[in-house]
Order: structure tokens, then sequence, then C-alpha cells
């Protein structure tokens, strides 16, 4: 989501709005705007796009007011709807307030709130923040900025705030945790948003706040900054900003696709966050728990999706058949919709989507519909047409890809279908109780795992300079890294324009084989796993015939790295989690290419992000 505010001499609403435009990248699904026009709060929300607000706005609101504060919403608890959009008020009308993350332990504390009297309008975690901040403020007797301290005490989270008050309509109250929060400071007004890029144009200091940091701005005085655990008053730090608005929404980085490849271990935390309790041995998906007999008792589970997500697909056909003994196929949507398949009331669809728009997967869910099949859902776009469609489904809560060439959505994905096939073993008994909590634990680390895996960008460049004037490549995995193999050629097909195939690595020797001498790199998934002397077989192979090897290998390993000419090095983890991992150099190795040979890496020729024609 992303959060704008302004206090100051000029009018609120045009500079929240544009903001609001800027930070629409972040999520679209709902927008709303909360103004103090000298007298009481105006406040209009809708659903859809901030285009939509400021239709609405023009009819409902007199939009006047030199304080105000506005958000657009990328749906976590409650549909995209009008009510469920933010600001929310509290009961009494006096506090309005936007939230950006999600408040784990929402429930027990509506509960409370319940008991003491409070009424709710809408589904969201964000209106029992407000209303806490509320109650304590009138328990306690304090003021708003220690309310919200006191309250945010008691929350467990992630989150970034904005709030004002109608009886004290000079300060507005911002805090972070785990979301971003800036603070533009000008002359005589204060800016608050989710980034820069909506207050450059007026002012270049920023203050960014740390995580579990809160401060009360107020007119004609120093934002004050403080920690919320403590109390500590923190000496504010103001930055001057060097950026241009576009490097701002792109988070600094070059491209949009850059910036998503290195979200990725917040991403897969985003994921999972709420989900997964590794030490209470937790694993719990909201859209799965009342459907798990339909997929136990289903006699087959099929994967329709297109493109990137149907290579999820195929991995997933890996752990869900080895965890949970239930066969699994995986089709492309577009050949599944028109090959008047086999489909019956006992079988499982899963489809899988980023975009949740696309024609032929959204087709060949309308046709399972038909024959009686239960359809499951993953998608990242919350509230898309896939997501409606299907019977039930998880979000993989990646935030908005814009970068053509999917990434943060691909290693979502996998994150969301593994634990499905984790929670789905349980319940069936294919996995011990011990096996099962050593994965989820080991799914807990693999953020940092990506993180480490990040961090070899600079080697990756190198070889990226080696290769990047080739013709073709060839990309070959076993096993779980199978797919991963086809995937990475897929990325770089997409953004360079190099012609590349990823195949088994076994079946190379079918075919693939003879293409291979001294111009042809070949890029080898070889890390520690049961598949391991085989692939270092086929690498044999490969160097008999003088072929390139681009190897991506696990830490501490000396077998292939002596064997190969260049070495892409990723955390060891267990083999069935390590899709996460070894897809990472091999998005950066494509973007590095692409770049080099000055392609248009965010919108690639010829390609779409979301593909609603069949
Ligand atoms: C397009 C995109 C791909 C994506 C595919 C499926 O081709 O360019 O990146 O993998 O569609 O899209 P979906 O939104 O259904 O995952």
């Amino acid at each position: 989501c992303g959060i704008v505010g302004y206090i100051g001499q000029r009018d609120a609403y045009p500079i929240i709005l544009k903001g609001l435009k800027r930070l629409e990248y972040r999520g679209y699904d709902s927008a709303g705007i909360a103004l103090y026009d000298g007298e009481d709060i105006q406040l209009c929300k809708t659903k859809g796009k901030v285009a939509d607000l400021e239709k609405k706005a023009e009819k409902e609101i007199s939009r006047k007011g030199n304080l105000g504060i506005g958000h657009t919403r990328w749906a976590t608890h409650g549909v995209p709807n009008d009510v469920n959009s933010h600001p929310h008020y509290s009961n009494s009308g006096d506090l309005v307030l936007i939230h950006n993350g999600i408040i784990e332990n929402y429930d027990s504390l509506k509960q409370e709130l319940l008991n003491r009297g409070y009424t709710f309008k809408s589904e969201t975690d964000t209106e029992v923040l407000v209303n806490l901040i509320e109650d304590v403020q009138k328990k306690e007797n304090v003021k708003l900025g220690k309310a919200v301290q006191i309250a945010l005490n008691q929350v467990v989270g992630a989150y970034a705030i904005a709030l004002f008050d109608k009886k004290k309509p000079d300060e507005i109250v911002v805090a972070k945790l785990g979301s971003p929060l800036a603070i533009g400071v000008g002359d005589d007004e204060f800016f608050v948003a989710s980034d820069a890029s909506p207050f450059i144009e007026f002012t270049n200091n920023a203050i960014y706040l740390e995580d579990e940091e809160m401060a009360v701005i107020r007119l004609g005085r120093e934002v004050r900054v403080r920690k919320i655990k403590d109390d500590q008053l923190v000496a504010p730090y103001i930055q001057e900003l060097q950026l241009n608005l576009e490097q701002i929404e792109k988070g600094g980085y070059d491209h949009f696709m850059l910036k998503e490849i290195h979200e990725q271990p917040s991403v897969i935390k985003d994921t999972y966050r709420g989900r997964l309790h590794a030490d209470d041995g937790i694993l719990r998906l909201g859209g799965l728990e009342n459907h798990i007999e339909k997929f136990l008792n289903a006699d087959r589970i099929i994967i329709v999706a297109c493109g990137t997500s149907w290579h999820a697909g195929l991995v997933a056909e890996y752990f869900i058949e080895d965890f949970t003994r239930i066969p699994v196929e995986v089709e492309y949507a577009s050949e599944f919709r028109y090959r008047n398949p086999i489909i019956s009331e006992k079988d499982v669809i899963i489809a899988i989507s980023q975009s949740g728009e696309t024609a032929d997967t959204l087709a060949a869910i309308k046709l399972a519909k038909q024959k009686g099949a239960f359809v499951y859902g993953v998608c990242n776009v919350v509230g898309s047409s896939i997501s409606r469609e299907t019977d039930s489904g998880t979000y993989t809560h990646a935030g908005p890809e814009i970068g053509v060439a999917s990434t943060k959505a691909f290693t979502t994905q996998i994150t969301v279908l593994t634990m499905i096939a984790l929670r789905l073993a349980k319940a069936k008994g294919t996995i011990s109780h011990s096996d099962f909590v050593r994965y989820l634990h080991e799914l807990e680390l693999i953020p940092t795992h990506v993180e480490k895996a990040l961090q070899t960008e600079d080697e990756i460049k190198e070889i990226a300079s080696v290769f990047m004037n080739v013709r073709n490549f060839l990309y070959l995995g076993r096993g779980y890294n199978f797919p991963v193999a086809l995937e990475g050629a897929l990325k770089l097909k997409e953004i360079s324009y190099i012609h590349a195939e990823g195949y088994p690595a076994a079946e190379m020797k079918h075919g693939p084989i003879a293409l291979i001498d001294e111009s042809m790199p070949v890029v080898v998934i070889a890390i520690k796993s049961d598949h391991y002397e085989k692939v270092v077989s086929n690498i044999q192979e490969i160097k008999a015939r003088k072929g390139k090897i681009l190897a991506v290998v696990s830490e501490g390993d000396k077998t292939v790295r002596e064997m190969a000419d260049y070495v892409m090095v990723v955390p060891h983890t267990p083999e069935a989690l390590s899709p996460l991992v070894t897809t990472i150099p091999l998005q950066l190795l494509s973007y590095h290419i692409a770049v080099m040979l000055g392609r248009n890496v965010d919108q690639p020729r010829n390609l779409a992000k979301s593909v609603t024609v069949e």
C-alpha cells in the first residue's frame, strides 16, 4: 500500500492526490483521503484506482483544508471495497488513520475492543488499530503521540501509519515497523509518504524513519522522533535527496525488475507472515483449511498456468507428489482448455497466476468448474478475475510486480505452493511431525539465504560481461531444479532476446548435445543434492565437447568448482526448497546481460505483463 500526508499552508488535496498517483505502483485496489477543512473531517474513499477516488471526491467532498492523509491500498485483510478502504475513523469520529502493513494479532485486539463496546464497520486490521489508539487516549488520558506509542506496543505485525486528531489539527503522528515511511521537511510544512516521490517537487529534505520509530509532526516546531519501545528521543537525521522522481519510484534501482529481484527476501517473508510459525509448529493457510479434505480425497491435482507461473507449477509437482503422494499434472492453460481434457468432480485444479487476469488460465478454470472440479487459486493481484473465479485460494502477497519479466511473483508462488504441500502432507500424515517442523524452520531461513545469494551480484555481472554477445545458451537442471533451468532460460529470452533453452540435464544427450562446441555457454544447476553425482557426469559430457560451464553451486562445493569455467554460489537448503535460491543468480544473470545489451529491461519488446487475450 502507499500512504501520503500533508500539513502546512497549502491546499492538502492536490498534493495528496498527486502523491497517491505516484504511489499507485504500490497497489491499486482502492484509495481514500481524509482532510481537515477547519471544522470537521472530510472523508472520501472508494474501491478502484486513484482516478476513481478523484471522480468521487469531486462530487462528495469540499476538498478544502491544509491537513490531510491519503492511501492507496493493496488488500490484505478484507476484500477491496469502499468500506474496507482507508482512511478509517475511530468510533468517536475524531481520529483518522491510514496504515500500510499487517497487524497479526488484530483478532484478539478486536475482541477486547468489542468487549469494551467498540463497533467496527470494516473487516480491516486498520480499524482495530485506530480504535485501540482512541481507547488508550481515553483510558490513560494522554496526548495522541503517547496513545499511539502505547497502542503500538501491544501490536504484533508490520506497519507504516499516519493519523491525526481533529481536536488537534496542527499535528500528524506517524510510526514505522517493516514498511517504509519518509517525512518531507519543508518551510513551515511537512509531508509524509511511503517514499519520497509525492514530495520531491516541494522539498529535498527528508527524514526516513527507522523500524520501531515514531514521530510527532507539529507545525511550528521540529519533528520529534522517538523509539516506540523505550520512549527514547532520537535526533532526526535530515537527509538531502539527490534522486529524481523516476529513481525514487524504483527505490533507487535502475529498473523495476532489479528492485523486484532485490525485494525477494522481504516479500517471501510477507508471503508466509502470519501463516507460518516454525517455533510453534504452525502452518495455516486461511483459504485452504476448510478444503483440505477435497485435496486429500482428490484423484489428482491438475495445475494450470502460463509462462513463469507454469514453471512454478512444475516445481510444485515435485514437492506435492513427494510430500503428499497425491498425483499431480501440470498443464499449459492454453493447451488444457482446447484439448477436451478429462476432468471430473474428483479432480482439484490449482490455477497459478501473478496478474490473475491471464485469459487462457481464466478459461481453463471456467472449463474445470463446468466439469465440477474444485478450483484453487494462487494469485498475486488481490481481487483479480482469477481470484474471484476460483472456489478458494491463497494470495502470494508479493506486492505489485511491474517489470514484465516475472521474478518475485515466481519465488512467492513457490513459497505458497510449498506451504500448501506441507499443510496437505501434515493432514494426510505423509510427513513426520519432526520433518514438518524442520521444513517450516528451513522455510523461515529462505529470506536470509536469498539475501546471501543476492550478494554475489558483482560476480554475476562479470559473467554477464563475458557472455553478453553469444547468440545461444543452454540451461540444465535435474529434479526440483529442472523447472528452474526452464525459468532461467525464459528470463534470458524475455529480456535479452538471446535464444536459450532449458532442458533436464540427462535429456541433453538426446539432442541438445549436438549444439555444444566452444562457443556454447551451458548454465548448469549443480547444487548439493541427491542428483549431484549425476549432474557432475553431465558436466563432464559438456566439457568433453568444449562447452563453457556456468555452474550454480552450493557453498563449500569443490568438485564442480574445479570443473566449471564460472560459478555462482548459493547457500545450502534442502533440495525441495532449493528452487527458491537457485533461481536468484539466474535472474541476475539475465538482468545484467540485458542491461549490457541496452535492452528495455522492464518493458521488453512484444511482451505484456498481463495477457488478457488468448
Ligand atoms: C505473461 C508475462 C509473464 C507471465 C505470464 C503469465 O506472458 O509476461 O511474465 O509469467 O504472462 O502471467 P500470470 O499473470 O498468469 O502469471
